[in-house]
């Protein structure tokens, strides 16, 4: 049956694959994402092999006029994917066959699928980074005008989720832009690591033909070639740290989301989504469910599972190209689909959100929040050591319990049963406004930092995009 083995490696076989043996070895049905990077890595390479003589200058020609053709049909949709051709390396070779005839056949020479799925999946996983980034960009852009409106709206800060003190919600939202600064630095990081060019390392040991690894490498953006061909065909290190990279960034998402569950609960009430970023109950009409905020929380276990699936794949492997590699892209694709739709969910709601104002800055008197401040008080009044101040006004917090009010009305005689000395003066750091206008330290809460670290950030943003 020699007419039907596979035309690309055929050579020995005799018969065709049993059918569970192609189930499992296709990959088109994913790999098929890649087309753009298999062909633009195809011309690149075609063009070397002319410039340096070992395929002529005739043959290329054919051969980036048949790859345009073949890029046209599939953005067309008018191409037909063979899952008997396994993965989109031979899907485009046999239609370029069937496109310019022998002149295809030339295209291989130098080259190896080891190298050309390396090449493509880290260009695809560049271009997956480079958006990424936009988006996280564009993230950064939304919290910011939130916080310049914001930077004096006083809210509970918490710890332990205890009412802790009173901080700005420009000053919390803020907090999400630097921790966004630190996930694009990662994605930064992975990309000038990533951009290698792997191709021309055929199969694993390198050619005999004189190929210009360098060539390759520059026409696709990439900064060099990789330096040992055995690494170049096996490294998966640009998946795995972009899904990690990527992870992390999940991980603040899914904090984020979290909170917006919190805040938008009739029980706490801080803040409200809009029905365009809420949903409806079937059977409870009073409800405004969260959903995008519950589930931008929920796909961070698909990019943590996508990463944690492939360290299993990869962890036992040796050199070079093994097949298991072909599972590398199945998840991260999905993972990386997955944070792109997060981002842009929690971009959605960020600009969407209404902070109760009202019902903040009450939130942000209970649960004697200004204590702190009436502690350093006493320390900077009446130079008192911290640690005593901070009994003192333990003292005071129980007397205020105990009476049912908040720290401001404990009469001033109650407050001088415990210390003496305490006057007037003090009750009046006790509103949260002063609470928050006094913490003017570097990095902290008070509303003109907010202000200034908002600007300056508006400011790096538009300096970013030129
Ligand atoms: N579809 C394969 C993959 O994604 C391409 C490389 C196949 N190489 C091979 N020697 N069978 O890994």
């Amino acid at each position: 049956m020699a007419g039907t083995s596979n035309k690309m490696w055929g050579g020995l076989f005799g018969e065709s694959p049993d059918a569970i043996m192609e189930e499992i070895n296709v990959s088109i049905d994913v790999d098929r994402a890649l087309y753009a990077q298999d062909i633009a890595a195809s011309k690149a390479h075609a063009a070397m092999l002319a410039t340096q003589g070992i395929i002529t200058a005739k043959d290329a020609k054919q051969i980036a006029g048949g790859l345009d053709t073949i890029l046209s049909e599939i953005t067309k949709g008018k191409f037909t994917f063979k899952r008997a051709l396994e993965d989109i390396h031979m899907n485009v070779e046999s239609r370029l066959g069937e496109l310019i005839g022998p002149a295809s056949g030339r295209l291989h020479t130098a080259r190896s699928r080891n190298d050309q799925v390396a090449t493509d999946f880290r260009l695809f996983v560049r271009d997956t980074l480079d958006a990424l980034d936009e988006s996280f960009a564009a993230f950064q852009q939304a919290l910011v005008e939130r916080a310049l409106e914001h930077a004096g709206t006083v809210m509970p800060g918490f710890t332990h989720l205890q009412t802790a003190q009173p901080v700005t919600f420009g000053h919390h939202l803020m907090a999400y832009v630097e921790m966004a600064a630190r996930d694009r630095g990662r994605f930064a990081d992975a990309r000038k690591r990533l951009n290698e060019s792997p191709l021309g390392a055929a199969a694993l040991a390198g050619t005999s033909f004189p190929i210009d690894r360098h060539a390759t490498a520059k026409s696709l953006g990439f900064d060099r070639p990789m330096a040992n061909s055995l690494d170049a065909v096996s490294d998966r290190d640009f998946v795995l740290e972009t899904l990690s990279a990527a992870s992390i960034a999940a991980v603040h998402l899914s904090r984020f989301a979290e909170e917006i569950v919190i805040w938008t609960s009739p029980l706490v009430g801080l803040v409200r989504l809009s029905d365009k970023f809420t949903t409806g109950s079937s059977i409870m009409p009073q409800k405004r469910n969260p959903d995008a905020a519950e589930l931008v929380r929920a796909k961070t276990g698909r990019v943590i599972g996508a990463l944690t699936g492939l360290l299993i794949v990869m962890k036992g492997l040796p050199l070079a190209y093994q097949k298991d590699m072909q599972e590398d892209k199945q998840g991260a694709m999905e993972a990386f689909s997955a944070l792109s739709l997060a981002i842009r969910a929690m971009t959605g709601m960020v600009r969407d959100l209404v902070p109760d104002e009202t019902r903040m800055h009450a939130a942000a008197g209970e649960g004697y929040a200004t204590a702190t401040d009436l502690a350093d008080w006493l320390v900077r009044t009446l130079k008192m050591p911290f640690r005593d101040a901070h009994h003192v006004t333990g003292k005071i917090v129980g007397i205020a319990t105990r009476q049912g009010v908040p720290l401001h009305e404990v009469p001033l005689k109650d407050m001088q049963a415990v210390e003496p000395k305490i006057t007037a003066a003090a009750l009046a750091v006790l509103s949260v406004e002063s609470s928050v206008k006094s913490r003017v330290s570097y990095g902290g809460t008070a509303p003109k930092n907010v202000l200034a670290q908002a600007k300056a950030w508006l400011k790096r943003l538009e300096k970013e995009r030129k």
